[in-house]
């Protein structure tokens, strides 16, 4: 199939490129010209395990293109996705205004045949008929708009979109959905299934899910503050509920708060949703509130430890919202990154992935190092704020021996408290029992 992808990020590069590997003919469109000059030599712009292999040999292979025309690319496919952003807008509502900008274009484009809009993106419920709507005002062609909302999760996306665990196509026609149901059936070969479902289901389907999972975590994060108060252990706490197969092992895990691109913007678009019809989402808007609270967290343990933070140095390990991962959309870092320095501390900092992103958003109000060491010369304190693999089994020797003091804040629960303990560290941690 001839299939064009608008809006070429996370979710667009991967749709786009995972489309092209099982053998359609895709253009991947975006207005970020620099990106897309990257993009045709081959160069990833962000950071995502298995993408440039993939990139590179479809590019190759004469089945994926780039562009910066949305004309050139609508006029020549015959199923269209929209994957732009919907970032959140003050007060928590969605801005759609990428989304209905590309329908604008894609209206313009639109001269003959049949075409399928497939909404990626995530949308409040009714966008997919209001893009329908703007679209049917530019042009007198045949189309259908429908919702097939994203599931992959960064750090894990190129193998996500390739063996999802569900696809969700949301359509009032059957024919649209037997087409789409071919292109996507070399993805779900293991039996993994494709749900045919009202478009307003499936828009919400993907605020639910996501809801659902930053629910879990901020329900976590409350019990590991209790555990901290009442002297429970948070790890045996969550091993103990995660053999119940009713709450089930995933997503149990505590620590300063869930962030990135979709988690925080969602939960208060569907909050948003809520108010539009007078309804008050009680629970979304608590989870939202228990992680904004969380994100602070650890800089308020730092802050009952030392007192005084002024021109104290500290190092931070982690900086992405999430290990494998570059984005620092709404991470925990930049929570706790500025806190700390309103307080007047002097922050050095490595990610193995993020230090780039990171250095457009703090430019040199903070340090960089080149190697997790290396931020750790002079420091009072080091801070663990992503769970990336390689800070897991560090030595902690010659931790103590580059270090002012013997502190680590771990807003992740990596380390074994009494390991850490037993090699002199004054360990502080999200839940865990302080006492063994
Ligand atoms: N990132 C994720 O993990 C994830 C997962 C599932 C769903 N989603 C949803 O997918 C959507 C896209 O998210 P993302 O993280 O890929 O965003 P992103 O910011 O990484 O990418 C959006 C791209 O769209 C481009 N763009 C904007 N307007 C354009 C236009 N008029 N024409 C062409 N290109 C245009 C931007 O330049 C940018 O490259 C969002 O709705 C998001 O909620 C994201």
């Amino acid at each position: 199939m001839r299939i064009c992808v608008i809006g070429t990020g996370y979710v667009g590069l991967v749709v786009g490129t995972g489309l092209a590997e099982t053998g359609n003919k895709v253009i991947c469109v975006d207005k970020d010209e620099e990106k897309i000059k990257k993009l045709e030599n081959n160069i990833i712009p962000i950071y995502e395990p298995g993408l440039e292999e993939l990139v590179r040999r479809n590019q190759k292979e004469n089945r994926l293109s780039f562009t910066t025309s949305v004309k050139d690319a609508v006029s020549n496919s015959e199923i269209i996705y929209i994957a732009v952003g919907t970032p959140e807008e003050d007060g928590g509502t969605v801005n759609l205004s990428y989304v209905f900008s590309v329908a604008e274009e894609i209206g313009d484009a639109m001269e003959n045949g049949h075409k399928i809009i497939v909404n990626k993106s995530t949308v409040p419920v009714g966008t997919a008929r209001k893009v329908k709507k703007i679209i049917k005002k530019k042009t007198k062609a045949k189309f259908d708009v429908i919702s097939n909302p994203e599931f992959l999760k960064e750090g894990t996306a190129v193998q996500d979109f390739m063996k999802p665990d569900r696809i969700i196509i949301g359509t009032d026609s059957s024919q649209v959905a037997e087409k789409i149901k071919d292109l996507y059936e070399p993805f779900v070969r293991t039996g993994n299934p494709i749900l045919v479902m009202k478009i307003e289901s499936a828009e919400m389907a993907k605020y639910a899910s996501n809801t659902m999972l930053a629910c879990r975590i901020s329900f976590m994060n409350e019990i590991a503050n209790l555990c901290d108060k009442v002297g429970a252990d948070v790890e045996e706490v969550r091993i103990g509920m995660g053999k119940d197969p009713r709450i089930g092992s995933k997503f149990l895990f505590p620590g300063i708060g869930y962030g990135g691109s979709c988690f925080p913007k969602d939960v208060k678009g569907l909050i948003q949703k809520g108010k539009e019809y007078g309804l008050q989402m009680k629970i979304c808007e608590s989870v939202d509130m228990v992680n904004q609270a969380q994100k602070k967290l650890i800089f308020e343990k730092i802050k009952e430890r030392f007192k005084q933070l002024k021109g104290i140095k500290i190092a931070i390990w982690g900086l992405s919202f999430k290990p494998q991962t570059d984005d620092m959309r709404e991470a925990a870092s930049i929570v706790t990154i500025n806190l700390l320095l309103s307080e007047g501390v002097n922050i050095k900092a490595f990610d193995p992935k993020a230090c780039e992103n990171a250095r457009e958003l703090f430019k040199d109000r903070i340090e960089y190092g080149d190697t997790p060491y290396d931020c750790l010369r002079g420091a009072e304190a080091l801070v663990i704020l992503t769970e990336w693999n390689e800070f897991r089994n560090p030595d902690f020797e010659k931790i103590s021996q580059l270090m002012n003091k013997k502190i680590i804040f771990d807003g992740r629960n990596i380390y074994d408290p009494a390991r850490v303990k037993e090699s002199g560290f004054e360990y502080y941690c999200i839940g865990r029992d302080k006492s063994r």
